[in-house]
C-alpha cells in the first residue's frame, strides 16, 4: 500500500474535490432526494482512503490519474441514483447482516438457462422446484449476448447489458431477480471480466483502428513481446491452440487470448478497463444480482517474466471493485473462480476482497479420495489449506460445468508418500475409465502433449460409477454407485460453507455424448456433462421405484437436515484422526451441539476405533441424525461400505 500517511492527507482532498463538481452536476437528483445522495457520501467517506489508496496504487503513476479517480466515482454515484428503491433496501439490510450467506439454510444451485428451461421467462414455472429442494442461491450460468456457434459455454460476451437474444432480455431478467427474491432466492451471475469476445463493440472498435479501444486489449505490433511473455504461459486450452497470442489478420497485431482465440484478454493496466468495467458491474447489480462469480480471476493482471496468473495487482483490483460496491451496491458481493494451487485460491478470499470462494481443493480431493479409498491426502488438505479469514465462505461443490483438474500441492502430496506426477497419471486413468477395475466413465479434457497434463471432464453419477453400473445392470455395482454420490453430498452439505448443486445431479444426471455430433462443441468435452434438462424424466421424481427418484428425494432430506443443524453453518471442519485410512472424519460445532461427521470411502465396512472417538463424543453416545441410528459410547464406530454417518456427539 502507498504510504498511510500521505494517503490521510491527499485523498481527503481528492475527494472535496470531486464531490464538489458531481453535486452541481447531479443538483437535480439530490434536489428530489436529499436523503439518498447523502447516504452516497455516507459510503463514500467511509470507504474513501481505501478506495483512493487502491486506485492510486495501480494507476497513480498515470499523469492523469485525478481524471480517472473522477470518472470512477462518477460512475459509482450515476450507478448508485439509478438503483431500484427496493435495492437500496436490501443494501441496508445486508450492510447489518453481512454474514446472512454463513447460514447451514443457505444452499446453491446453479444451471444452464437455455438447457433447464429453454427461456429465462419459463425460469419462473421453475421456482417452485428450487423451493422444493431448498435452494437460496441460484446462479444462471452465463446468458449474456455471445457470438453465435463457439461462445465457450456463454463465456464469450459481448455485451454485459443484453442477454442472449435466443432466451430473453434484460426485463425478464430483473423480473426474473425479483420474482427470486421474493422467495428468499439471491440470484448469481457471472463477470466475465478477464475477457470479452472479439464481437463486444470494445474490440470491434479496436479492430475498426480505434487506438483507444485498442488500448482496451493486450495487443502487439509483431512477436518480440509475445514470445517473451509466453516463455512462462501456461495452455489453457491446449488442444485448441498452442500459445496464448492470436494472429489479427486485420489490425495486422497479435491478440492476448489466454482462453479461445475469440475471446480477449482485457488490459487492467489502463484504468478506463477499470471504470468501463466497474460501470458494467454496477449495471448487474442493478438488475438484481446479489452474487457475481469473478471468472477466470487469476488472469486478470499480466507481468513479464511471470506465469501471469495471481499477480499481486490483480488482487488489488478485485478489492478496488470490492470497494465501488461498497459504496454503489453494498448487498453485491464476490466469489471467486480461481482453479489454481490450494494458497492462491485462498489468497482471494478476504471480506474486502471475495468473500466467497469455490472449494476446487475440497471438491479435487474428494474424487482423488474415492478413486484411492484413501483420505490421507484430502484430510492433510483440509486441515492446512482450508481455514478462511472470518466473514467469507467456501462455496463446496462436487460438479460444476467446467472439468476437474487435479490441482492438489505437489509437496503435501509427496510427504503423503504420493509421487504427484504419477499420482496425476493415475487419477486421470482412472476417471478416463483406463484403469483396470475403475468404476468411473469421464472423458480427458485438454490433454497437453508438452507435459501430459490433462483433465477429465463428466456428470458425478458418471464420475461416482452409476453409468458403467447401469450397462452391466449389476445391482451391487449400482447400489455402491448410489451410495458414493450419497456420501459425496454429506460432505458437500456438511463441510462449512456454500452447498452449490449443479443442477441434474439432484437426481442422478448420466454423461450426455449427443454434443459429440454438434462441431460447435464436439472438441469440449465439458458438453459432455452440460446437458439438456429432460423435464419429462421430472414424472420419475414421483415415482419411488426410479433411481431419479431415491436421488432427488434423499438430496431433499439431507438439506433439510441440513438446515435444522447450526452445527453446519460457516466455519472450518476440525479435522480428526479416525485411525483409519479410509475414514474422513471432522466434527462440526455450533449453535450448542456438536457434530461428528464420519465418511466410509471404501466399499467395505470399516470402524473407527472408540479410542479414536471416545475424546469427541460424550458419555452417552451419538444418534446418526441421517438414519437415527445410535452409536453408544464405548463401542467402535462402525460403517458399512460408502456409509456416512452425521453424528450428534452432544451439546457445547
Ligand atoms: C472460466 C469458466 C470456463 C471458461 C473460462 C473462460 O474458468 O468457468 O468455463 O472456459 O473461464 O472464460
Ligand atoms: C483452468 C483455469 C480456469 C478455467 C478452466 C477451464 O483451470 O484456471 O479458470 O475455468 O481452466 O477449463
Amino acid at each position: 500500500m502507498t504510504d498511510p500517511q500521505w494517503i490521510a492527507i491527499h485523498a481527503p482532498v481528492a475527494m472535496e474535490r470531486i464531490l464538489d463538481r458531481l453535486k452541481r452536476e447531479f443538483i437535480a437528483d439530490i434536489d428530489a432526494n436529499t436523503a439518498i445522495w447523502d447516504l452516497f457520501e455516507k459510503r463514500l467517506t467511509h470507504h474513501w482512503n481505501r478506495l483512493f489508496a487502491l486506485l492510486h496504487q495501480l494507476y497513480g503513476w498515470q499523469y492523469d490519474f485525478f481524471y480517472h479517480l473522477e470518472q470512477i466515482v462518477r460512475t459509482a454515484a450515476k450507478s448508485w441514483l439509478a438503483r431500484p428503491d427496493d435495492l437500496k433496501s436490501l443494501d441496508g439490510y445486508r450492510e447489518w447482516q453481512a454474514d446472512w450467506f454463513q447460514s447451514e439454510t443457505t444452499v446453491g444451485g446453479v444451471l444452464y438457462v437455455d438447457l433447464f428451461s429453454d427461456k429465462l421467462a419459463k425460469l419462473h414455472e421453475h421456482i417452485v422446484y428450487f423451493k422444493k429442494l431448498g435452494l437460496t442461491y441460484l446462479h444462471l450460468m452465463p446468458l449474456f449476448a455471445v457470438p453465435h456457434g463457439d461462445n465457450d459455454g456463454g463465456y464469450a460476451v459481448s455485451d454485459y447489458r443484453a442477454i442472449n437474444p435466443d432466451i430473453g432480455d434484460m426485463v425478464e431478467l430483473n423480473q426474473l431477480a425479483g420474482a427470486l427474491r421474493n422467495e428468499g432466492i439471491d440470484l448469481v451471475l457471472d463477470f466475465v471480466f478477464n475477457h470479452t469476445s472479439d464481437e463486444h463493440h470494445w474490440a470491434q472498435r479496436a479492430q475498426a483502428g480505434d487506438r483507444h479501444y485498442q488500448a482496451f486489449y493486450h495487443l502487439f505490433d509483431d512477436r518480440g513481446l509475445p514470445d517473451q511473455y509466453q516463455r512462462h504461459l501456461r495452455d489453457i486450452f491446449p488442444t485448441v491452440r498452442r500459445g496464448s497470442f492470436t494472429w489479427h489478420a486485420g489490425m495486422g497485431k497479435w491478440v492476448w487470448t489466454t482462453f479461445n482465440n475469440y475471446q480477449w484478454d482485457l488490459n487492467y493496466a489502463n484504468p478506463e478497463v477499470f471504470r468501463a468495467m466497474a460501470e458494467e458491474m454496477l449495471f448487474l447489480a442493478n438488475q438484481g444480482v446479489t452474487v457475481l462469480r469473478l471468472d477466470a480471476v487469476a488472469f486478470i493482471w499480466k507481468r513479464l517474466g511471470t506465469d501471469c496468473e495471481n499477480q499481486p495487482e490483480a488482487h488489488l483490483i478485485v478489492q478496488a471493485f470490492n470497494t465501488l460496491a461498497r459504496i454503489a451496491a453494498p448487498c453485491l458481493l464476490f466469489k471467486s473462480e480461481a482453479i489454481v494451487h490450494p494458497d492462491h485460491v485462498i489468497s482471494y478470499v478476504r471480506p474486502d476482497e471475495c468473500q466467497l470462494s469455490y472449494n476446487p481443493t475440497l471438491m479435487a480431493l474428494l474424487w482423488e479420495s474415492l478413486a484411492t479409498r484413501e483420505v490421507k491426502l484430502l484430510a492433510h488438505a483440509v486441515r492446512h489449506r482450508s481455514r478462511l479469514p472470518e466473514g467469507c465462505a467456501w462455496v463446496n461443490y462436487l460438479r460444476c460445468h467446467d472439468d476437474i483438474g487435479w490441482t492438489f500441492d505437489d509437496e503435501d502430496a509427496r510427504r503423503m508418500g504420493i509421487d504427484p506426477v504419477g499420482h496425476r497419471r493415475f487419477l486421470n486413468d482412472f476417471y478416463t475409465g483406463r484403469f483396470p477395475g475403475s468404476f468411473a466413465k469421464g472423458l480427458p479434457f485438454q490433454f497437453n502433449p508438452a507435459n501430459g497434463d490433462l483433465r477429465v471432464s463428466g456428470t458425478l453419477a458418471s464420475l461416482a460409477g452409476l453409468e458403467q453400473a447401469l450397462e452391466q445392470e449389476d445391482p451391487q455395482l449400482i447400489e455402491w454407485a448410489v451410495r458414493r454420490i450419497n456420501l459425496m453430498r454429506s460432505i458437500m452439505l456438511s463441510a462449512g460453507g456454500i452447498p452449490l448443486i449443479y443442477l441434474g445431479d439432484e437426481w442422478g444426471m448420466l454423461n450426455d455424448y449427443t454434443f459429440l455430433s454438434d462441431p460447435s462443441k464436439a472438441a469440449d468435452s465439458r458438453w459432455v456433462h452440460r446437458s439438456k434438462r429432460k423435464w419429462e424424466a421430472r414424472d420419475d421424481l414421483t415415482d419411488a421405484d426410479t433411481l431419479q427418484w431415491r436421488f432427488f428425494n434423499e438430496m431433499v432430506r439431507l438439506i433439510g437436515i441440513r438446515k435444522q443443524l447450526p452445527a453446519f453453518s460457516n466455519g472450518g471442519m476440525e479435522v480428526v484422526d479416525s485411525g483409519n485410512p479410509h475414514l474422513f472424519a471432522y466434527l462440526r460445532q455450533g449453535g450448542g451441539r456438536r457434530v461428528l461427521v464420519v465418511n466410509n470411502f471404501s466399499e467395505h465396512p470399516q470402524v473407527m476405533p472408540w479410542d479414536y472417538a471416545s475424546g469427541h463424543v460424550s458419555g452417552n453416545g451419538g444418534v446418526d441424525l441421517v438414519s437415527s441410528e445410535r452409536f453408544p459410547a464405548g463401542k467402535d464406530i462402525a460403517l458399512d461400505g460408502y456409509r456416512f454417518a452425521w453424528l450428534h456427539i452432544g451439546e457445547v
